[in-house]
């Protein structure tokens, strides 16, 4: 069956005039495409044009779009007054609320006013394309188009063919997305897909190391902004998307893979969600946003200290790296060997704490200290260094290694004994999750890929990711915080391991 999104003379029926529905309606008539617009509730789609049209007299006003094209748009977008007014639609875009139940009713009464080969795609976020067609009498005519919010704005479609879809159906929805200016991706029907299951490991990770009192918020945020790159710290993003709907997604994804340890979300968002402390929009969340901004207590607050003339280094992972920044900024650095008596020893496990270091290389714990030179491999930009403390690092140790990194010009934060520190243990997560959905074929590597720099505004998708730091590295942090916490939510998969131990991108297909 061949199925035709392409004809100049298509109209488009989006149905569900909320957030998404209006944003998605606005895309297609920009794209010129005659578009109809239906929702339940009277005064829903008078209002989504109204504003609609007060958002493009903004645009109009920044010199971004001319007053005819504003008014080309308008012209092409019309109400409807019942579904019946479907009937001459080609496509049928559904954003209305997430429920299966209401969705599948639509859906019926929207195929009596089709035509057999008109298409019906959902937007639903969280349930099974699948699940939804199979109330249908034309489930081949169903399939999904994701549209990220605000629609106008996210360049991302992820394009779902359900388990009954017609074979051509992905094909003519990804043509669309793409006439419409969007850049789309194929996802098979699975939980998430590819974005929100992708987004599993950020979130889930940065609460545990702060439930685990390894570092606050603040500092877990910093951290991921100025050793690796990201645009939002964790806890950034999850007040500005809201606890309640993080949180609704972290469950729902973890439920819908069967309790998937990987996905376990966090006893501590629940408290917070309970309590009303949902982030930006209850003006508190991980940040308060009702006061001026008031400077957060460090977790650790290292002694001031004049740098040390010399430190030890252990001659492992990064530890060459750390030695050549350190004699630059003035600091004798003896890479290996035997320290010195009262020497500061400082290490740079992947995958191991501080305490675990210290005795596997029969150092006095007092005076050792971990940093992270993990995230350093992404770019020499990024300057800010971990120093990590056991529980028996003495003060001054602590003290004398922040002033030695210090020196380099780069920032410092402390924080207490963590296998993988921050950096190692999100960047790590964030690629055995993308791992997880290649593994799972959920979506090709360079798709899981685009859909997470598009959709979730990483500095790279979750393979590319892996590979800038090395698989093998990544496949080291996992080994070792699984080693060490027993914990199956740290195992890696297949698909990482076999790309790791051959020495191949993980976008090496099968
Ligand atoms: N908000 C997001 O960030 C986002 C992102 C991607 C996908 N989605 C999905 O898009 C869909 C809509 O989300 P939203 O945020 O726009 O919700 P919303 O609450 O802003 O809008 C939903 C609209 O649907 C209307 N509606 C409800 N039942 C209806 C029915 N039976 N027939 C017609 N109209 C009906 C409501 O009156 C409302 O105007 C959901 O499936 C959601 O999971 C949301």
């Amino acid at each position: 069956m061949t199925i035709d999104l392409g004809k100049d003379d298509l109209i488009v029926a989006v149905i569900g005039a909320g957030a998404m529905g209006r944003g998605i309606a606005q895309v297609c008539a920009q794209a010129g495409i005659q578009t109809l617009l239906y929702d339940a509730r009277d005064g829903a789609v008078a209002e989504a044009i109204a504003a609609l049209g007060k958002g493009l007299d903004g645009q109009v006003a920044k010199g971004r779009m001319s007053d005819d094209d504003k008014a080309g748009v308008m012209q092409r977008l019309k109400p409807m007054a019942s579904l019946a007014d479907a009937a001459s639609a080609g496509l049928v875009i559904e954003a209305i609320v997430e429920d299966l139940a209401v969705k599948r009713d639509l859906f019926r009464t929207l195929e009596k006013h089709l035509s057999p080969d008109a298409v019906i795609a959902t937007n639903t976020s969280s349930l099974s394309v699948t699940e939804i067609a199979a109330g249908c009498d034309r489930p081949q005519r169903v399939g999904g188009l994701h549209f990220f919010n605000p629609p106008p704005v996210m360049k991302l479609v992820e394009v779902i063919g359900g388990l009954r879809s017609d074979p051509a159906l992905a094909d003519a929805l990804v043509a669309f997305s793409r006439r419409i200016g969007k850049q789309p991706i194929v996802a098979t029907d699975t939980p998430g897909f590819v974005v929100n299951h992708a987004g599993r490991a950020y979130g889930p990770e940065a609460l545990r190391i702060v439930a685990q009192g390894i570092a606050a918020p603040f500092e877990v945020d910093t951290l991921m902004k100025e050793a690796a790159g990201f645009r939002m710290g964790p806890f950034e993003l999850l007040d500005l998307v809201g606890g309640d709907v993080t949180h609704a997604v972290m469950e729902s994804i973890y439920d819908r893979y069967y309790g998937e340890p990987m996905y376990q979300p966090s006893a501590l968002m629940a408290v917070r969600v309970a309590g009303g402390l949902l982030g930006r929009k209850t003006k508190q969340g991980f940040y308060d946003y009702a006061s001026a901004p008031v400077a957060s207590a460090p977790t650790i607050a290292a002694a001031p200290q004049a740098k040390p003339a010399s430190v030890w280094i252990a001659d492992e992972d990064g530890g060459s790296d750390l030695a050549a920044a350190l004699k630059a900024a003035g600091i004798k650095a003896e890479l290996g060997g035997t320290p010195g008596a009262q020497q500061v020893c400082i290490v740079t496990p992947l995958g191991e704490d501080c305490t675990t270091t210290a005795l596997r290389l029969k150092l006095d714990p007092a005076r050792t200290v971990a940093v992270d030179m993990f995230g350093r491999s992404m770019a020499q930009s990024l300057g800010r260094y971990t120093v990590m403390k056991n529980p028996l690092t003495a003060p001054d140790a602590l003290g004398a290694a922040y002033a030695a990194l210090a020196a380099t010009g780069s920032p410092v934060t402390a924080i207490n004994d963590s296998t993988g520190f921050v950096v190692q243990r999100l960047l790590a997560m964030i690629v055995n999750v993308g791992c997880r959905i290649a593994e799972l074929r959920v979506a090709k590597p360079a798709d899981i890929d685009t859909g997470v720099e598009l959709g979730l505004n990483y500095p790279k998708g979750p393979l590319a990711l892996g590979d800038l730091v090395g698989p093998a590295r990544v496949l080291a942090v996992l080994d070792g915080m699984q080693a060490a916490t027993r914990d199956p939510k740290y195992r890696a998969t297949a698909w990482l391991r076999r790309r790791a131990s051959l020495s191949v991108s993980l976008h090496t297909p099968d």
